[in-house]
């Protein structure tokens, strides 16, 4: 809703609350405005901080605890996500996953978080350190190896681990690998989120697909991966479903959709947080 529109008093309290938990990272991904400005000191949230921020908001379905920085190097992370639990159905957060050594992979899974989704952008170390800026591509497919297993390994089915990856002229023709590389990782989602540009890096509009794809970029989201998602694939497009000019504005929008008989939870999590496509690639 717009600021025009809004009303001054909204009839229902938040259902949704995003908090920027730490704004350090041990990433430099070269799409990310936080390689190129620093806007702010270092900080993190503290437990005590949350909690004085949650208990102003009584009817939340769910917490984001991530804003532009690495969850993981928050020390009190695994507090955070277990005190929330306590409170809030559904605590998710994006990663880098490069600090996500066994015993933070335990501490994860004990903490009750829900989703953990892990920001690769690549099936490949040379594209990886392209986009990434570090050279940790193989230290993170271990690190989520080890997630998965440990889950298994406690039968544990939460969080739901998914890989994702921002699409761009540099990373595209990789999808199909990517979801190749999902499946074999046990990883049961693939999501591909739309590149916001900003000039900076590779944040470029030259680099930037959404509302402007060519033939062969639409040949591989429509056709090439399909073949990796077995049975349950969905019908990929190239539509503008959020109808957002360029690719400017707040937070993702639609590149691809599936279909809602394929799954119609999707629509839904679309409406509330617009992820460009959702592959789901089964788990081994
Ligand atoms: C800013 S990061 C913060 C969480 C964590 N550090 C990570 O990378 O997952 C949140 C998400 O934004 C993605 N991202 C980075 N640059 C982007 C851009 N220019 N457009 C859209 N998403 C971007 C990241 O890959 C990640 O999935
Ligand atoms: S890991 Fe996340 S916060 Fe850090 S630079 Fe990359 S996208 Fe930005």
């Amino acid at each position: 809703m717009s600021t025009a529109t809004r009303p001054a008093f909204v009839p229902t309290l938040p259902r949704s609350l995003y908090l920027e938990t730490t704004n350090r990272c041990d990433s430099e991904c070269q799409t990310c405005i936080r390689t190129f400005l620093t806007l702010e000191p270092p900080a993190d949230l503290t437990l005590e901080k949350v909690k004085a921020i949650v208990e102003q908001f009584p009817a939340l379905d769910r917490v984001v605890l991530h804003g532009i920085g690495e969850p993981l190097l928050n020390r009190e992370i695994f507090d955070i996500v277990a005190y929330l639990k306590t409170r809030v159905p559904v605590v998710l957060f994006n990663s880098d996953a490069v600090s996500l050594t066994p015993k933070r992979a335990r501490r994860l899974i004990e903490s009750g978080l829900d989703e953990y989704r892990v920001s690769m952008d690549a099936a490949t170390p040379d594209t990886y350190m392209k986009l990434r800026g570090v050279d940790q591509f193989d230290r993170v497919v271990a690190n989520v190896r080890c997630l998965i297993a440990l889950q298994r390994e406690m039968a544990r089915p939460t969080p739901r681990v998914s890989l994702w990856l921002t699409a761009s002229r540099v990373n595209l023709d990789e999808l199909p690998a990517f979801v190749r590389l999902a499946g074999d990782l046990g990883v049961g989602e693939v999501y591909v989120q739309r590149l916001v540009f900003n000039g900076f890096g590779l944040a470029t509009e030259e680099n930037a697909l959404h509302g402007r794809l060519r033939e062969r970029e639409e040949r591989v989201l429509d056709e090439e991966a399909r073949p990796e998602l077995g049975h349950r694939a969905p019908r990929l497009g190239a539509d503008d479903a959020a109808g957002k000019p360029e690719g400017r504005g707040h937070g993702r929008a639609v590149l691809g959709r599936l279909p809602a008989a394929v799954d119609p939870q999707l629509r839904h999590r679309q409406r509330q947080r617009a992820a460009l496509l959702h592959l789901p690639v089964g788990r081994p």
